[in-house]
């Protein structure tokens, strides 16, 4: 087992967004480890960060041409479906044009939330992923995806880390949250429950949904990235949408190779932020007496926004 491994994903499925298997390999062990030697991207010249220069002048005009169409057809399917804090944050940045300048972005978003990005060749240790994000770095991988992966992708790349993460950071609650998320890796990693706080960054940073006025949005970078699961994370009547809880969260496994069978709803990112400020040594405590509950299961407990049809029950857990 290795955080670094890439996952089977099956050819059936659009799933086009791993980006999370930073932090969240649900079978691996649970300790840093060294990028595996058959990663995508050039891992000579990392710094001891694992950050690298993006090199930016170095994108050719195929590359621009490719981010131009990916930003175009992605962003034109937003109205709607995404959360409007999203959408605006993402049009503040004035990056449609062709690939962003990390820096330039960096001198915006830092005024914005004292978030920076920093260039990464591709996926980086548990260990120096979460040590970026509590110090408000986040990482950006240099490389694009080639215009055969355009709908499916097995690593995180550019776009997905750009287009599907930045504009939440400019959200200053979010911003707190994910720097409050990154401060807890080192007791996860201490304690042995990088499990239970991978789910929480799966659930609630690649494919989370908020409630408004206008009815359910979604703000996860993993489905605002992916054109197919943007659609069916609101539309489709197959997934559970449910209200979130800290530790429901933490204890629902997922899949990492096709669409999410379950997704969280917050009331509001205050919310996630105020859930995470809690302490998670007791709470870990607490979760390794419980069951884990599976990706379609729903709870009496639950506040459900929608029973997914696919014929899921309650599981009984908990
Ligand atoms: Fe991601």
């Amino acid at each position: 087992m290795n955080t670094f491994q890439a996952p089977n994903p099956s050819p059936t499925t659009a799933f086009t967004d791993p980006q999370s298997r930073r932090v969240a390999q649900p079978d691996r062990q649970d300790t840093p480890q060294a990028p595996a030697p058959n990663l995508r991207g050039d891992y000579g010249h990392t710094r001891d960060d694992y950050t690298v220069d993006q090199d930016w002048e170095k994108y050719s005009p195929a590359e621009h041409a490719l981010w131009r169409e990916l930003y175009q057809r992605q962003s034109a399917i937003l109205p709607g479906l995404a959360a409007e804090d999203f959408i605006a944050n993402l049009a503040r940045m004035d990056a449609a044009g062709g690939i962003p300048q990390f820096d330039k972005i960096s001198e915006q978003l830092f005024a914005a939330t004292g978030w920076r990005l920093v260039a990464v060749p591709g996926l980086v240790p548990d260990d120096a992923f979460f040590n970026h994000l509590a110090n408000r770095r986040f990482p950006v991988t240099v490389w694009l995806r080639k215009p055969e992966e355009i709908d499916y992708l097995v690593e995180p790349d550019i776009f997905h880390d750009f287009f599907g993460h930045v504009p939440m950071l400019f959200d200053p609650v979010f911003a707190d949250y994910l720097a409050a998320y990154g401060a807890k890796g080192e007791e996860a990693i201490k304690h042995g429950s990088l499990k239970q706080l991978a789910r929480l960054y799966w659930y609630m940073v690649e494919f989370g949904l908020i409630k408004t006025t206008d009815g359910l949005r979604a703000y996860g970078a993993g489905m605002l990235s992916s054109k197919s699961e943007t659609l069916y994370c609101l539309s489709d009547p197959r997934p559970n949408r449910i209200g979130f809880a800290l530790e429901r969260v933490m204890r629902t496994d997922y899949k990492i190779d096709d669409f999410q069978k379950t997704y969280f709803v917050l009331e509001s990112y205050q919310q996630l932020f105020e859930a995470t400020l809690q302490d998670f040594e007791n709470l870990y405590a607490r979760l390794a007496s419980l069951p884990v509950i599976p990706s379609t299961g729903v709870l009496e407990s639950d506040r459900v926004y929608h029973f997914g049809n696919e014929g899921y029950a309650f599981d009984g857990a908990g």
